[in-house]
């Protein structure tokens, strides 16, 4: 199994990890149907994707449209006549104490973005999965695994990802459909300088805190998601702090109020 001719699908695709991904799988001569808000970006990456050897549609696309994903999958199948591939990476992030949020709306708009825009492409692409047995590719976040006060809503759009897609994944296994989750640590895409604070406004974020932090480089992580997708892998970690991923779920089990003094001493320290 190899990229070439391979139709994938890749929400959030005009900067960070879905525009590496894009790169990784274009240059592997991947059919590729990019989505995002920011359509002149957007169409850069595409044209970007054809010079590396892919080819590239770019299609304006909110996911917290449900119309917009319609789209996105309608025009993805008028171009390639088929889906092998979803990945639904489209997601924005907060950094507010949630009793400091002007607005408590912000946390339907992050449900909106990070879990609802993954089960509106779902939904519309899924038809095209079954025919093709193709495979679902959802990037979540170690922040689901580990304890993370001031990013109330954005764990909760993720574990709400989690939980969704182990209902669906026992709901398709006899359609040769298949899922990976994957929980990435911090990557260097500026995500997290792009934090929405207690007004809603794109803020600095944790980006002074990572300062100096070793993290993983978008292309790293494009290799690492582009592999495993390939390899249909039902979840993968990435480390955090030097520890192995994996091990975080059981931290979480047997040592929860350690971690979660971690967690409050890294808000605290984040002056929110
Ligand atoms: N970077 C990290 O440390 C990290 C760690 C773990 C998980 N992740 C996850 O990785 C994914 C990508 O993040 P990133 O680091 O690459 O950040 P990024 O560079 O900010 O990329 C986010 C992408 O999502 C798109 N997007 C945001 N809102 C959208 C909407 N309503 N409709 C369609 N597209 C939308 C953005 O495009 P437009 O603005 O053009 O719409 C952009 O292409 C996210 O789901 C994030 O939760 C990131």
């Amino acid at each position: 199994m190899s990229y070439h001719r391979h139709v994938s699908i890749i929400t959030g695709a005009s900067s960070g990890i879905g525009e590496a991904l894009a790169y990784e799988l274009a240059g592997q001569g991947a059919y590729l149907a990019l989505g995002a808000r920011r359509i002149d970006q957007l169409e850069t990456v595409a044209a970007k994707c054809r010079t590396l050897g892919g080819k590239a549609i770019a299609v304006a696309c909110d996911v917290s449209q449900q119309a917009d994903c319609e789209r996105l999958v309608g025009q993805t199948v008028a171009e390639y006549g088929r889906v092998d591939t979803l990945v639904n990476n489209a997601g924005i992030t907060m950094w507010s104490r949630f009793a400091s949020l002007k607005d408590p709306a912000l946390i339907d708009q992050i449900m909106q973005v990070n879990f609802l825009g993954a089960v509106y492409c779902t939904y519309y692409a899924l038809p095209h999965l079954k025919q093709s047995r193709g495979h679902i590719a959802n990037i979540s976040s170690m922040a689901d695994k580990i304890i993370t006060p001031g990013s109330t809503g954005y764990v909760a759009s993720k574990h709400a990802m989690e939980s969704f897609y182990e209902s669906l994944r026992a709901e398709i296994a006899d359609d040769g459909v298949t899922i990976t989750m994957f929980y990435l640590g911090f990557i260097d895409t500026g995500f997290a300088g792009r934090m929405l604070d207690a007004e809603g406004k794109a803020s600095g974020g944790i980006s002074q805190q990572l300062a100096g932090t070793k993290q993983m480089s978008p292309a790293d992580s494009a290799r690492l998601i582009a592999t495993a997708t390939l390899a249909r892998r039902r979840t993968v970690y990435t480390p955090v702090s030097g520890l192995p991923g994996w091990l975080f779920p059981w931290l979480k089990l047997l040592a929860p109020r350690w971690l979660e003094r971690i967690g409050k001493r890294f808000m605290d320290e984040g002056g929110i």
